[in-house]
């Protein structure tokens, strides 16, 4: 068994049938967050959906606290389920049981029910966490670190505005007692000061012990959070960048766009 928290192998994947990324690896242990940066429409995305088995890989491991996540047998995410995956292998995800061993995935545009009152959307989260935690002390800690959701708990998810929205989809994964916790652009779209309000809440969860998987276009925020940057460019993590090195933003373009956009 290995020690990893989390070890992705040679990963491929996508939508039949356009694959998205390829080749990516990458080891992460307990006590680390990683980010992962790059343009618009590269596959990080859809790598996150893969990990969390919203879609099923197409090739490679997920191996999570020494688990293999995706693994012969497996019923597979349903929208997918009649694709001809690699035939031989045919190594499927239950994104069910992903979530009960609790790698949580916080979508990226928070992706809630504009009908469900705030209570009732952060209610229905524990049953992903397979008895990890208490209800009550998990609600507790979203309406300490968010005290906005506390405020709106009676108000439907339509009325909020898109900040108090991504709080309620953070506190919706935090619900869920994440062993690690994927947060695909937590504050895209968000003004400076909600930006930063959601910045701090975010370090704070990290400092709880959380691990992390972090996707975000601001490279300075990541820089706050995260142990290692990896750099997504066409579908593959095309750098590896530990914090001790980590480059300036203007640096972190040139890598991926080249001198000219320095
Ligand atoms: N459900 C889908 N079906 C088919 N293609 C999709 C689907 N979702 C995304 N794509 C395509 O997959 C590619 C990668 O998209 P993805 O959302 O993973 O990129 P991203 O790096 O997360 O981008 P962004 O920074 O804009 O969030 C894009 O070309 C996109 O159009
Ligand atoms: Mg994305």
């Amino acid at each position: 068994m290995s020690g990893a928290l989390l070890e992705v192998r040679d990963l491929a994947g996508g939508y039949e049938p356009v694959q998205i990324f390829q080749n990516v690896s990458l080891t992460m242990s307990s006590d680390t967050s990683i980010g992962l940066f790059g343009p618009n429409g590269h596959g990080k995305t859809t790598f996150l959906r893969t990990l969390s088995g919203i879609i099923d890989p197409w090739r490679g491991d997920i191996v999570f606290q020494g688990q293999q996540l995706n693994r012969p047998g497996e019923r597979g995410s349903r929208r997918f389920r009649n694709f001809n995956y690699d035939a031989v292998t045919r190594r499927r995800m239950n994104p069910k049981l992903v979530a009960r061993a609790g790698l949580i995935h916080v979508p990226q545009g928070n992706l809630l029910f504009p009908e469900m009152t705030v209570e009732e959307t952060l209610s229905v989260a524990p049953a992903a966490s397979a008895g990890r935690g208490r209800p009550k002390d998990m609600l507790e800690q979203v309406h300490t670190l968010f005290p906005r959701v506390y405020e709106r708990r009676h108000h439907k998810i339509r009325f909020l505005s898109g900040g108090e929205r991504q709080m309620v989809a953070i506190g919706v994964g935090l619900m869920a007692a994440p062993k690690l916790l994927i947060l695909d652009e937590p504050t895209l779209g968000l003004s400076p000061k909600l930006r930063h309000e959601l910045s701090a809440a975010i370090r704070t969860i990290k400092a709880t012990g959380v691990p992390l998987i972090v996707v975000d276009q601001d490279v300075e925020f990541l820089q706050t959070l995260i142990d290692t940057l990896y750099l997504f460019d066409h579908g593959s993590i095309s750098r590896k960048i530990e914090r001790a090195e980590m480059p300036s933003h203007q640096e972190i373009m040139a890598m991926l766009f080249g001198e000219t956009a320095r």
